[in-house]
Parts: C-alpha cells; sequence; structure tokens
C-alpha cells in the first residue's frame, strides 16, 4: 500500500471512492464527492496536499485533500488557518489502521509546505490518535455554535507550536465546502454520473429536521414520500402532504 499525489488519472477513481466511504454516513447519500471534484480547481485548494492511497493492484485504497481557510478575529480582519477533508478509506478497508497513517503523513507533508495549524469537523475518537483536540481549548470558536461552547466535533491543531498563541477568532468551513448546497442542479447532474445507490436516513447520521415544522427525523419512515415514490429528506410525512394537498 503506498501514498503519492493525486494525480488527473486518479480523479474519477477518487471521487468514487469518496462516494462510496461517504454514502449515508452522515445524512441519506452523500455530497462530498462533488465537494472533491469541484475543490480541485478552487484557488484555496492544495494541490501538494492531495494525496491518494494505492493498493499494489493500483486500485484507490484511501483519499485526502487540503484547503487554505481563515479565523475570523474579533477586529473583523482574518488570520490563515488551512483545513483538510473529505479524507476516506474505501469501506472494506476501514478499520487497519490506513486512515491514521495516510493523515499522519499528510500532516507531515502539511508541515512542510508550511502549515501552521488546521481546524476541521470530525470525530474526536479518531482524530485525537493524529494530534487534534477540542478548537475551543485553542481558544477557536465553531461559526455555527456559540463562542462560549465546547463544540465536540470541532477539532484543531497546532503545526507550528505556538501559532495560535494570543490569537482568540472563529472558524467558518471555506465556501467550497457548501459546493452542493450552493448549485445543487450541478450537484444531481454530477452525481447522477455514478452509479444508482439508495439513501437512507438512519442511526447515527448528522440530526435531520422537516424544514417545515422542525420534527426530528430519524429514519425514511419519518419523511414523506415524494413524487418519484422516494423518501423526500426534506420534510415529514404530515408537512409534505400538506404541502401536496
Ligand atoms: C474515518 C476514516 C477515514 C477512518 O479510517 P480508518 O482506516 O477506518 O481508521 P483507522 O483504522 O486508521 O482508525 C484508527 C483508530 O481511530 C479510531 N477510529 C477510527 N474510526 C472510528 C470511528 N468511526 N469511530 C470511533 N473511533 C474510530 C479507533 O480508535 C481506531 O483504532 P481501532 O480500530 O484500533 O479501534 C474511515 O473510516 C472513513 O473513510 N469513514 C467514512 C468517511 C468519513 O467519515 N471520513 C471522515 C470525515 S470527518
Amino acid at each position: 500500500m503506498k501514498i503519492r499525489r493525486e494525480e488527473p488519472r486518479d480523479w474519477r477513481a477518487a471521487e468514487e471512492l469518496t462516494r462510496e466511504a461517504f454514502w449515508n454516513v452522515y445524512r441519506p447519500g452523500c455530497q462530498e464527492h462533488y465537494v472533491l471534484h469541484c475543490y480541485r480547481s478552487n484557488p484555496e485548494f492544495i494541490p501538494e496536499l492531495d494525496f491518494v492511497m494505492e493498493e499494489d493492484d493500483g486500485r484507490l485504497a484511501g483519499h485526502v485533500m487540503f484547503s487554505k481557510a481563515e479565523l475570523t478575529l474579533a477586529d473583523g480582519s482574518s488570520f490563515p488557518m488551512w483545513t483538510f477533508g473529505p479524507i476516506c478509506i474505501r469501506p472494506d478497508l476501514k478499520r487497519q489502521g490506513l486512515g491514521l497513517r495516510l493523515l499522519r503523513h499528510a500532516l507531515d507533508a502539511a508541515r512542510e509546505v508550511g502549515v501552521k495549524a488546521l481546524c476541521m469537523e470530525g470525530n474526536i475518537d479518531f482524530y485525537r490518535h493524529a494530534g487534534f483536540g477540542l478548537a475551543s481549548q485553542l481558544n477557536i470558536h465553531y461559526h455555527a455554535e456559540p463562542p462560549e461552547s465546547e463544540v465536540p466535533y470541532f477539532l484543531a491543531q497546532e503545526l507550528v507550536p505556538g501559532y495560535l498563541d494570543g490569537i482568540e477568532g472563529t472558524y467558518a468551513p471555506p465556501r467550497g465546502y457548501f459546493v452542493a448546497e450552493d448549485d445543487p442542479e450541478g450537484f444531481a447532474a454530477f452525481d447522477a454520473t455514478f452509479p444508482q445507490k439508495t439513501m437512507t436516513l438512519q442511526e447515527g447520521q448528522l440530526p435531520q429536521f422537516c424544514r417545515r415544522c422542525g420534527k426530528p427525523l430519524r429514519s425514511n419512515d419519518d419523511c414523506g414520500i415524494g413524487p418519484d415514490d422516494k423518501p423526500c429528506f426534506a420534510f415529514c410525512r404530515a408537512c409534505l402532504a400538506e404541502s401536496a394537498g
């Protein structure tokens, strides 16, 4: 298993891998493959930190990419920050230490190209093995939560010790991570070029709520059925029926 820079010939395979790895993990379906697809032409993308993990037979086993980002300080100025993701390991190869190996390799490379600190959203149970802790401990706030809260999924790490000394700021993921929300038609057209997969709302995903009444949606059964006979993950049954009627 080797780790090397991603090349154009890997692009589609890395997007397929990303889609397989993220499918139904955080939400019904996933958007991360479109984020990756669009990010490669984003000026914030860091090509030196775009890695694939490859098996001896040439199949991709993992992928990770990094982006420039920023903190907003109290006086409104910005302070350089970096982030990474999507990161993934092929589902059949999970929990064999490969994710950590890929991440550690990427972090060493990040240090070498001058990345000084990283912020990201993720599961501390995985990322703490690569040196991440709660961002609140470094005085970095998450844009979507009150500044005084300790956000358990918002993580950070200094790659250059002391880089954040005396700094208190707020992080929001760069706009490039919201490309599927910003361009839903582009995302739908892109996703349609991949094999069909079933979208499921299930336990363990990020909380989903009906966009009309706010009721929590916990399974496909809580959702309304759309005109295409598939679950409509945006609305509960009652609200969808009411809007149709
Ligand atoms: C997250 C991901 C990259 C981890 O890669 P991996 O190769 O499966 O993880 P590793 O084997 O290197 O894990 C190392 C340790 O991290 C922890 N860990 C890894 N995945 C975890 C999980 N889902 N929940 C809790 N702890 C986890 C464990 O302590 C693990 O050691 P163990 O298996 O001996 O208990 C991979 O599971 C993946 O692609 N997931 C889907 C996409 C995703 O969620 N990406 C991250 C978005 S923030």
